[in-house]
């Protein structure tokens, strides 16, 4: 069968007047005159930055990636694109997932590729990687960065990001000194990596794993273990192949891919950031994926990890008891097992052997991280998709990290209009505020914050902490972070700031709670909401110009994933024009 023709070809096997500024530039480092000769060129999508703390170490793996294509024969071509470190940008990450996303297309597409390494790992590094890439269409691999090694703190483990809703709650308590909150700083972030908690980031590892988009392992090998660099150099060699085998990525994100994912991510206890990166990703993929695809193949799964928020172990441990290949393998019976991987065997061939292990206790009973079907660590704990009055178009609840006797619940609404107002009152000791109240967050979505912030596990009020309250329903258009935890309902849409019933909500309303059910209700009649509508106006845009300007203008709602309405689709990787 004739090879189909390489794609870089067309900017460098040319005899012509642009085929020599093709390459005359790229050789100024050397490259010699055979790199052009026809094998396969490769991208290497680097998120690293001193910005992106858990990204610092894609140096390293980006060099490995190259060793390994240029041991398969490839022509190795490592290009930047902007991170987005979730510790320091504000107002947040999530408004910036859709640019880089663009950024990331636009970049494999004008340029001479015919395949792409994706180095990713802080939380929306990947969603944003992955819907880039798939806007294009080209074989592509993923890499995580790796989960940093467990945090140490005074002969006990700290899990990111858990560890800080927990002290920082201890020290609102009075029962955390602020030198102890001081010195935790040091001990819970130790080593290269991303959070070691099954927060967003590691779920999002997990997601390229299920989905076929990374190799076998790839979720759990800590960021500074040998063998994540023995990762990124396979797959330096094996992009090489896949272009050979024209395996693009849309061979691999199917919709059965997708259902595997959505499987994983209940077992795993993943993230409810999961939803929303790959709602969106699906709608780059032309998978039609809904939001109550979440309640039809995860809910009625197990969670079968004991790792935090939801339980306690860390990352570390849950590779050293087999990863994700392990949890999948348990899964066996409900994974689409035919599902196509990058590696080109299916995901039941990848999974079907891994083993799993206890882990040796220090003095104790063995540690189960992961837990077998027949024993899980948590019954039904995929993530419940809610709907009514209040969130017409959904909203969601992670029921692993929530207190079980809130998942029916029915309470006075103390509502904040948006963030200010929220931190403004919660330190309050005169709000009027108590323990089966539930509190309602707007203007915190896609629009309303803008960039949909994780702020929907709101702190609990101060004067209750001090009553020793640790959990209390939250409802809000905001998401919340992967490593974060309790009975928070977030996603409501439509959302506040656009015109969801969320808006209307006043103190002293009733809501009612109810997963089993999958209701959320605003107890108050239709007339009442129609006269609070009439009075209720859209908010401006927040600036009149630039990137949020255009995000504010086209993002669409949580339930079809916060994509930019006019990025849904792939233009493929065919460019008509050169440049001269
Ligand atoms: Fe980067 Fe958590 S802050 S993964």
């Amino acid at each position: 069968m004739p090879r189909k023709p390489r794609r870089s070809q067309s900017w460098f096997g040319r005899l012509d007047r642009d085929g020599f500024i093709y390459r005359s530039w790229t050789k100024n480092r050397g490259i010699p005159h055979d790199q052009f000769d026809g094998r396969p060129v490769i991208g290497i999508c680097n998120t690293w930055s001193e910005l992106t703390p858990c990204n610092t170490h894609f140096r390293v793996l980006a060099d490995q990636v190259r060793q390994g294509v240029l041991e398969a024969g490839g022509f190795p071509l490592e290009f930047p694109v902007m991170s987005l470190g979730e510790t320091l940008m504000r107002p947040t990450t999530m408004l910036f997932r859709n640019l880089v996303s663009m950024d990331v297309e636009e970049s494999i597409r004008a340029n001479p590729l015919d395949g792409v390494v994706l180095l990713m790992g802080c939380d929306k590094t990947t969603p944003a990687l992955l819907m880039g890439a798939a806007s294009v269409d080209l074989p592509t691999i993923g890499v995580s960065g790796g989960p940093m090694l467990s945090g140490k703190f005074r002969g006990g483990e700290l899990g990111s990001g858990t560890g800080v809703w927990q002290m920082s709650e201890a020290v609102r308590a009075g029962t955390m000194s602020q030198a102890d909150f001081f010195e935790a700083e040091s001990c819970m972030h130790r080593s290269h990596g991303h959070c070691m908690t099954m927060g967003t980031a590691s779920t999002m590892a997990c997601m390229v794993e299920s989905l076929g988009m990374g190799l076998p392992g790839n979720a759990a090998i800590p960021a500074v273990d040998g063998r994540r660099n023995v990762l990124a150099r396979m797959v330096g060699r094996r992009i090489v192949q896949m272009v050979e085998e024209d395996l693009v990525m849309s061979k691999v994100l199917t919709r059965a891919a997708f259902e595997n994912a959505i499987r994983a991510n209940a077992a795993i206890g993943g993230s409810t950031n999961a939803v929303i990166h790959l709602l969106a990703l699906a709608g780059r993929c032309g998978v039609t994926l809904a939001l109550e695809d979440w309640d039809r193949f995860g809910h009625d799964l197990p969670c079968l990890v004991d790792l935090q928020p939801s339980g306690q172990y860390l990352m570390e441990d849950f590779f050293y008891a087999g990863g994700l290949p392990a949890v999948l393998r348990e899964l066996g019976d409900v994974l689409n097992r035919d599902a196509l991987t990058v590696n080109g065997r299916t995901m039941w061939d990848n999974v079907k052997d891994a083993p799993r292990y206890d882990l040796e206790g220090r003095g104790g009973p063995r540690q189960r991280v992961i837990r077998p079907l027949a024993d899980p660590f948590k019954a039904k704990a995929g993530i419940a998709v809610l709907r009514g009055n209040l969130a017409p178009d959904g909203a969601v609840i992670k029921p692993s990290a929530a207190t079980p006797a809130l998942m029916k619940h029915r309470g006075r609404a103390v509502v904040f209009e948006d963030s200010a107002d929220m931190h403004a009152k919660v330190e309050d000791e005169s709000l009027d505020v108590k323990p089966d109240d539930i509190l309602v967050l707007k203007n915190c979505g896609p629009k309303g914050y803008p960039g949909m912030a994780e702020v929907g596990n709101m702190p609990i009020p101060a004067k209750l902490v001090k009553q020793g309250v640790t959990d209390m329903v939250r409802i809000s258009d905001a998401r919340m972070s992967g490593t974060a935890y309790g009975t928070v309902v977030l996603h409501a849409a439509p959302e506040a700031a656009a015109g969801g019933t969320l808006a209307l909500v006043k103190s002293g309303d009733t809501i009612e709670l109810d997963v089993e059910r999958r209701r959320l209700h605003l107890e108050v009649s239709d007339e009442e909401l129609a006269r609070r509508r009439s009075a209720w106006s859209p908010p401006a845009a927040p600036v009149p110009r630039g990137y949020t300007r255009l995000y504010f203008d086209h993002v669409q709602q949580a339930d079809k994933g916060a994509d930019l309405d006019f990025l849904v689709g792939s233009s493929g990787s065919a460019v008509g024009k050169d440049n001269h």
